[in-house]
């Protein structure tokens, strides 16, 4: 059954709306599961709608894509652990690279001569698509750990920017003025090599505490790179889709950059997340010689029972451990007992945005105690204790006051201004930055040595058994 040219478009209207209902869904967690849901229900109207157009041919070979990309989608969603979500999302934007790059390729040998408008969009799309193909194949590799998070800073990369972009028009005005399709494809394949290797080496330049922009510009790259797909195509709502997530990765990309105190400008051309300049030797000396105060068990839940007003302060540790339902259980018996506790998220806690707000929901931790960096960073230096369970950079003193470090001027949750802070974690490794943490060698701070989720189950049974022999 195929769909009249006007039944199209209204379909493809509706699944517009329903993307641009389900982004506004998205924004706010209470509403984030409709804003899926919607958003699914667009994805199909669409997909079901574009099969339905008369142009289509060649239904076999759709539908034996859509089965076999269908069940490795499914068979990734379910296997997925929450931890690797971010490199899952890296690995994604690669396809919408390259499926721009193969559709380029495939429209260019189909329509050659279609005029300079097909032949610009052709080459945009290409050139979009590489870049976010290899751009994120590289930021697949950075959050997975293959590749360390120290940014490759080649002396004169931006002039080698430069001439990858000087190299890139160049070959658009040959390809405009190639008199067969063999000579336009060669054009264009070259230039596929040559972004490709730009896309490269802006995500390799870039430092680890910077990639949560990476992965949001990525993630702007490839809408926008589904945009242009969608010109070519001749395609109104790809071009729509498109558009929508690369706004809205725009705008992620914007307010990470905030709040990172970072220019957008800088983390796209690399550079920032540098490694440090040497320290002086008496400065690394000392930091050699700090010793850390460690506490136990025991007298974490004996701070936790005193304490009026506690706050906790979740990093990707917490995630890795699975500890989110411990810790629910232990800010319901503090609660119990009179005490006062909220969550304190930092924009960039975790591997992904919204990581610790995801994991918090799931364990039906209220929405009303969990509150943003800039609603409670004023409040920490009033909080009796900090329980810092799996965070590492985003509590780094050094990034106010290390001018040489490579977080420098990132905001960053001030738990060392409260009267005791709790630093859960394993030992003494450094988090996803790569540097020190003078907090842990700060007055305020004893470090609860051990695995998040064992710490945290032995906390709830001190703190139950408390609560019965109070009672
Ligand atoms: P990190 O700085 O990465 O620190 C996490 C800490 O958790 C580590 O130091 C680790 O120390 C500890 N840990 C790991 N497994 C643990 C376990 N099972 N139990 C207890 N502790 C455990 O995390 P953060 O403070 O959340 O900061 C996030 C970092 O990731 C920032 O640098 C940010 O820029 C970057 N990043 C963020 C995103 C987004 S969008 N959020 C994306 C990419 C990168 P031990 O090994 O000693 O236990």
């Amino acid at each position: 059954m195929y769909l009249e040219p006007s039944l199209l478009t209204i379909a493809y209207l509706v699944a517009a709306v329903l993307f641009i209902m389900s982004l506004r869904g998205l924004s706010n967690q209470e509403t984030a599961g409709k804003g899926n849901v919607l958003g699914m229900i667009g994805m199909f109207i669409a997909v079901g709608a574009t099969l339905s157009n008369s142009g289509l041919s060649g239904y076999g070979l759709t539908l034996g894509a859509v089965v076999v990309g269908g069940a490795i989608g499914l068979f990734m969603a379910a296997r997925v652990a929450m931890t690797a979500m971010p490199e899952l999302v890296a690995l994604l934007h690669s396809f919408v690279g390259l499926a721009a790059v193969l559709v380029g390729i495939a429209a260019h040998l189909n329509h050659h001569g279609g005029g300079a408008v097909e032949s610009v969009e052709i080459f945009v799309a290409v050139a979009i698509g590489s870049i976010t193909l290899t751009g994120s194949i590289i930021a697949f590799f950075k959050l997975k750990g293959s590749l360390g998070g120290n940014p490759m800073l080649l002396p004169g990369r931006h002039l080698l920017n430069l001439a990858l972009l000087g190299a890139t028009i160049a070959l658009a005005v040959f390809f405009a003025k190639a008199d067969t399709t063999a000579e336009g494809t060669t054009y264009l394949l070259i230039m596929f090599g040559v972004t490709g290797i730009l896309g490269m080496h802006l995500v390799l330049a870039i430092g680890g505490a910077d990639m949560p922009v990476v992965v949001s510009m990525l993630n702007s790259y490839s809408g926008w790179t589904a945009s242009a797909a969608g010109f070519m195509l001749g395609n109104d709502l790809l071009i729509v889709t498109g558009a929508l997530v690369g706004s809205s990765g725009a705008i992620l990309s914007y307010i990470m950059c905030k709040a990172m105190n970072r220019s957008i400008v800088s983390v796209i051309f690399g550079g920032f997340g540098a490694a440090p300049p040497k320290k002086k030797k008496a400065q690394e000396g000392e930091e050699e010689e700090r010793e850390v105060v460690e506490i136990d068990i025991e007298g974490t839940v004996e701070a936790l029972m005193a304490a009026k007003n506690v706050v906790v302060v979740p990093g990707y540790g917490m995630a890795v451990a699975r500890a989110q339902h411990a810790v629910r259980e232990m800010t319901e018996l503090i609660e119990k007992r009179g005490g006062r506790v909220r969550f304190a998220i930092h924009p960039v806690a975790g591997r992904l945005p919204g990581h610790m707000n995801v994991l918090l929901a799931e364990a039906k931790v209220p929405y009303p105690i969990v509150l943003e960096m800039d609603e409670i960073n004023d409040d920490l230096p009033a909080t009796d204790v900090v329980l810092v369970i799996g965070a590492n950079d985003i509590v780094n003193p050094s990034a106010q006051t290390d001018e040489t470090s490579p977080i420098w001027g990132m905001p960053v949750l001030e738990v060392w201004k409260s009267s005791l802070v709790v630093v859960m974690k394993r030992g003494r490794a450094v988090g996803y930055a790569g540097i020190d943490n003078p907090l842990f060698y700060h007055d305020a701070t004893k470090m609860l040595f051990g695995d998040a989720l064992a710490s945290m189950t032995d906390i709830v049974s001190e703190l139950r058994s408390e609560a019965k022999a109070a009672a």
